[in-house]
């Protein structure tokens, strides 16, 4: 386990970051390679371990991907019936969407199967899964019947249902639409505010009839589609680690050239704008059905805001980085209605009002958020990630406004979604005049 020290880095940030391909967007290309007819050529995706599970999951399902050079695979997809009976358990790692997702898809083949993860994973509910795919028929086993994983999926012959999901979540959403299109009829899932919309996009893209009303989003099953070449952009969330970096280290200025802006992501645009950040947003384009656009982002001084719950979708992996730009930032900020975050690779809430306590940031924390008093200086502290790579990120990008150190005690973590982060910082910094 790999500890990290980030200090005061006294040097502004300059300079071009690539930053790791979309997360979201590659589990996606993967899991829809697979049940395509034919090739779909994937460029610029995620080398994170969480991908890289779901590739593996996608090759004991017999389904053949071929690495091309650094950044592309090639997916020989199976069809929606192709896959085969895996001979072992599917260890989806860290990985909340590989398994939620791939549950939808296994929940309708004709074999059985077993999905697992690491301990954070496995202590994850699953019930919000489980529970709607019953709805479908099902047959899905578990710890404490069925909320925890491990998952034992004996496949069944689905139909297609009408689900009002009690939580704005791309993986309920779309483990329920991969699941519909193995189902008879049609599937419809709405939910009380939307969530990123990656799965619908990439079925369009494919050229799946999806219809879209409000936040209903619908499938009819059963219907054959062919591979296409996909471009996956940068991940939005990984450009929020340097958007935060440089706005709260001076003189700083960053280009973070092709990021993915999917409306149901970019949230985090509009908290540090409203903050006071300085970013621009150039070369709007849409890539493979998504929007993706260049950034350029500059220092700034940032005031205390109010995230409350229309924000908290789209911004909901970027909370432990905003509190980091919340402390650095005059005034107070209050996080509400975000209790989604208790529930992810760790209990994000309470590891952020922890760590940040412990650098000398006045933070509260309460059941659906954080009240974080900014302005104040960091101090050197002993930090944990708690095996969460967004909290590691967060802690070392507030390691450079810090007095003295700030020690991460395991940084391997990044490796789920962002391999290269260090690297990448440090290359910033020694850019700088
Ligand atoms: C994701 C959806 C979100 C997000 C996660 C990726 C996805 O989770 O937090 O990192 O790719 O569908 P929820 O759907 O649980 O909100």
């Amino acid at each position: 386990m790999s500890a990290w020290s980030t200090t005061a880095a006294l040097k502004p940030l300059r300079g071009t970051v690539h930053v790791a391909g979309d997360k979201s967007i590659t589990h996606r290309a993967l899991i829809l390679g697979a049940l395509a007819n034919g090739e779909t050529t994937v460029s610029g995706y995620c080398l994170g371990e969480d991908c890289l599970n779901t590739l593996r999951v996608v090759r004991a399902l017999g389904v053949q991907v071929e690495e091309v050079g650094d950044t592309n695979l090639k997916v020989f997809g199976k069809g929606l019936w192709g896959l085969t009976e895996p001979s072992t358990v599917l260890d989806c790692g860290n990985s909340g969407t590989g398994l939620r997702l791939l549950a939808g898809v296994l929940a309708g083949q004709d074999f059985f199967s077993v999905l697992t993860g690491d301990t954070s994973l496995r202590n994850r509910p699953m019930g919000r899964v489980a529970n709607p795919l019953r709805t479908m028929g099902a047959s899905i086993a578990g710890r404490m019947a069925g909320e925890y994983a491990p998952l034992a999926i004996s496949g069944q012959r689905l139909t297609g249902v009408d689900y009002h999901s009690p939580v704005a979540s791309a993986q309920v959403k779309s483990a329920m639409l991969l699941a519909g299109l193995l189902a008879e009829g049609t599937t419809c899932v709405t939910e009380p505010m939307q969530s990123r919309d990656h799965t619908e996009r990439m079925l369009q893209y494919l050229g799946v009839d999806v219809e879209v009303e409000g936040t209903a989003v619908s499938v009819t099953g059963r219907g054959a589609f062919t591979g296409k070449p996909l471009s996956v952009p940068g991940d939005l969330s990984a450009a929020a680690f340097f958007l935060v970096a440089a706005s709260i280290v001076p003189d700083s200025e960053v280009f973070l050239p092709n990021i993915g802006m999917n409306p149901a992501r970019t949230g985090i645009l509009e908290v540090l704008t409203n903050m006071g950040a300085d970013i621009q947003i150039m070369n709007l384009q849409v890539v493979s059905g998504e929007p993706v656009a260049d950034l350029v982002v500059k220092s700034a001084s940032l005031h205390g805001v109010e995230i409350g719950a229309e924000l908290v979708p789209k911004t909901i992996d970027e909370f432990p980085i905003l509190c980091v730009a919340a402390a650095a930032a005059t005034g107070e900020t209050r996080i509400t209605d975000a209790q989604e975050l208790r529930v992810k690779e760790t209990d994000r809430i309470r590891a952020m009002a922890i760590e940040l306590s412990k650098i000398g940031i006045p933070i509260e924390e309460n059941q659906g958020g954080l009240n974080i008093t900014g302005g104040l200086s960091f101090r050197g502290a002993e930090c944990r990630s708690y095996g969460d790579h967004r909290v590691a990120m967060s802690l070392a990008v507030a390691g450079l406004r810090a007095d003295s150190a700030i020690h991460i005690d395991d940084t391997d973590c990044i490796e789920t979604s962002f391999p290269g982060f260090k690297d990448k910082l440090l290359d910033l910094l020694t850019n700088s005049p």
